[in-house]
């Protein structure tokens, strides 16, 4: 397939009305798009990338008024937290419409909905005229893109086309809260921390135990985040740095390793973190040290990737 690379909505937007799946820039991370209420069109977005089918998708909307043909029995918490946080990094898990097909929800009885503040991904989803199913843009279990060269790596020759626009402010996904009980419960910390959710609905929390048992997150299980480098993470200064070693981190680096990124503070980490897992990539790095962060805003977070893509490459080592 000939992946077309624009930078025109409309000319994306028309692709993907014709079937096609379409990557677009967001706020949070580039984003792969079919039309949601297509599922043979949603079943190409599951091949390009190569993602297990038991993942279900999010779908993005332009307009709030869309959110009726996708779910219903809105709880008032959820309205609160649309109001607060739409536009923007939120993913809200809502009962699902009978009209969403099964590929999407992976079967669910849930649908998960976002309305993105990005400009382009705005007009794209304007245009486009319907709800968009969106996974980030990657093949499946690598680092989520933040600019539309990582997406090139990644689905060039396997989508109908990429929106070309800038790198993705936040760079880490959006926060994905279940709103199918009395309280919002945090599946996937992200771009909206729990702090400012509570500022809107005291009683909203992170996922316990018992609720990742009950499987509520799928997304959670899979391999996810991973370089093709060893990801390690320290909270020590020196580390041993053999050759072909990379740090990321916040303030002073440490010496000898071969490559860096000392950021300023952790909104700068967490925009950072999966452009330079790229970066180490197309460098050679064998080994990335990641520098661990203390649990609070969007540090759960960002801990939360760095966790798992480090699990991820722990068969990198020995
Ligand atoms: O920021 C983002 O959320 C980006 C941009 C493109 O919007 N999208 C994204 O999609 O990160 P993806 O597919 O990489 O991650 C979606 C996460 C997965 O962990 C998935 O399991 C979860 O959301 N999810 C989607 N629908 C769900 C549902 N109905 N119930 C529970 N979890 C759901
Ligand atoms: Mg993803």
């Amino acid at each position: 397939m000939k992946t077309r690379l624009t930078t025109s909505a409309k000319v994306a937007a028309r692709l993907l009305r014709e079937g096609g799946t379409v990557a677009f820039p967001t706020e949070t991370v580039y984003g792969l798009g079919a039309l949601a209420f297509d599922a043979k069109a949603v079943r190409r977005i599951f091949i390009a990338k190569g993602r297990p089918d038991d993942n279900p998708l999010i779908v993005h909307i332009a307009d709030r008024s869309q959110v009726s043909d996708l779910a219903q029995k809105i709880p008032a918490y959820a309205r609160q937290l649309m109001d607060a946080f739409w536009p923007g990094p939120l993913t809200l898990v809502l009962p699902r419409s009978s009209r969403v097909p099964d590929v999407v929800t992976a079967g669910l009885d849930t649908v998960g909905v976002r309305l993105p503040s990005h400009p382009i991904a705005h007009e794209f989803l304007r245009e486009v005229g319907a709800p968009v199913a969106a996974p980030s843009a990657n093949r499946s279990g690598r680092p989520s893109p933040t600019s539309w060269q990582a997406v090139v790596q990644d689905l060039n020759g396997r989508v109908a086309a990429i929106l070309k626009g800038s790198r993705s402010g936040v760079g880490l996904e959006s926060t994905v809260v279940d709103c199918t009980g009395r309280a919002p419960v945090i599946l996937r910390a992200g771009g909206v921390t729990l702090e400012q959710l509570r500022e809107v609905v005291p009683q909203a929390r992170s996922s316990s135990e018992e609720d990742r048992r009950r499987g509520r997150s799928p997304g959670l299980k899979h391999r996810h985040y991973a370089p093709r480098a060893e990801v390690v993470l320290t909270d020590t200064l020196p580390i041993p740095a053999p050759a072909h070693s990379a740090w990321i981190g916040i303030g002073a680096s440490p010496k000898g390793v071969s490559f860096r990124r000392s950021c300023k503070d952790l909104r700068e980490y967490a925009h950072e973190v999966f452009h330079f897992f790229r970066a180490c990539e197309a460098k050679g790095i064998k080994k990335i040290y990641c520098q661990s962060i203390p649990l609070h805003g969007m540090g759960v977070a960002l801990m939360d990737r760095l966790r798992r893509a480090a699990a991820g490459t722990a068969k990198l080592r020995g």
